[in-house]
């Protein structure tokens, strides 16, 4: 089972569109995917097609009210599933206030969880409060969508500065393993700059010697285009596979997905013999 945070502290960039679409798209492949929507604006839930309602439990009762997972999650699909948010989950910050091992709690009820998937995806509120620290306590990995534009950098070391945290102080097993370029503009030098930036950071982190969470994140090669099928298929309630399955956004989160999978062959091949054995 992979547990995948997609997270990044800024609002607009692609998260929760690419957390419904590459989950639909894993989903596809007949891997068993869960997405935990973590935003108290809950578009994932709407997303995929699960509207607020005014008695159903959501993400907050588990969080406030230790609910089971079990009970919160509803079927979206083949091999899909969500537990969806509510508005209610904005007061979590709050509530959880004097609540000891506040960051723990989603990670306990995965734990206990019966359950099982390939994937777990999560996605995160544009902050870095609670709900995001529960994900990353929650997580193995974290995937940073990212829309390359003016300043889309800008706020990236206060990112990593948490992971490291939570890292250090919660999840020693968390690493950055992705970032994913979304809405990307082909052609244009904007973009082009702004992946270079981010390729020569990775190199002298890992020229440096030091050992952080994003010492070993890959920037995929798949570029997510900006493709206005995408942003219809969310107000749709429905993954991009079902709105319009021939467009460039099926074919690019399709072709993630392969990325993402490929990975874990990667992950596989480079256990020395013995550990494997
Ligand atoms: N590849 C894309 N092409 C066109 N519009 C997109 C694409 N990806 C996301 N969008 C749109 O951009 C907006 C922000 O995306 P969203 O996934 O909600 O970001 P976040 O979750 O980071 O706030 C949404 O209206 C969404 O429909
Ligand atoms: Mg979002």
């Amino acid at each position: 089972m992979r547990t995948i945070a997609l997270m990044n502290q800024k609002g607009g960039v692609g998260k929760t569109t690419t957390t419904v679409n590459l989950a639909a798209a894993l989903a596809r492949t007949g891997r068993k995917v869960c997405v935990i929507d973590l935003d108290p604006q809950s578009h994932a839930s709407t997303h995929l097609g699960v509207l607020e309602e005014a008695d159903r439990p959501s993400v907050y009762d588990a969080l406030v009210n230790s609910t089971p997972l079990a009970e919160l999650r509803v079927p979206a699909g083949d091999n899909l599933w969500v537990v969806p948010s509510d508005i209610n989950l904005a007061a979590a910050e709050v509530e959880l206030a004097g609540t000891v091992g506040r960051e723990m709690l989603l990670r306990d009820l995965m734990a206990d969880d019966p359950m099982k998937f390939d994937y777990v995806m999560m996605d995160c509120p544009p902050s870095l409060g609670v709900l995001t620290i529960n994900a990353l306590t929650a997580a193995d990995e974290v995937f940073v969508p990212l829309q390359p534009h003016f300043l889309a950098l800008h706020g990236m070391s206060k990112l990593f500065e948490t992971v490291d945290l939570v890292a250090r102080r919660l999840n020693p097993k968390l690493v950055i393993s992705g970032i994913i370029l979304c809405m990307y503009e082909t052609g244009t030098r904007l973009s082009a700059e702004i992946l270079n930036d981010l390729e020569d950071y990775l190199v002298q982190t890992r020229q440096s010697g030091r050992k952080t969470p994003w010492t070993d994140a890959t920037i995929f090669r798949t570029r997510i285009r900006r493709n206005i099928k995408v942003a219809e298929a969310a107000s749709f309630g429905r993954p991009i596979f079902d709105y319009e399955p021939a467009c460039h956004g099926s074919r690019d989160y399709a072709s993630l997905a392969r990325e993402v999978i490929a990975q874990e062959m990667g992950i596989v091949e480079t256990i020395p013999p013995a550990q494997a054995a």
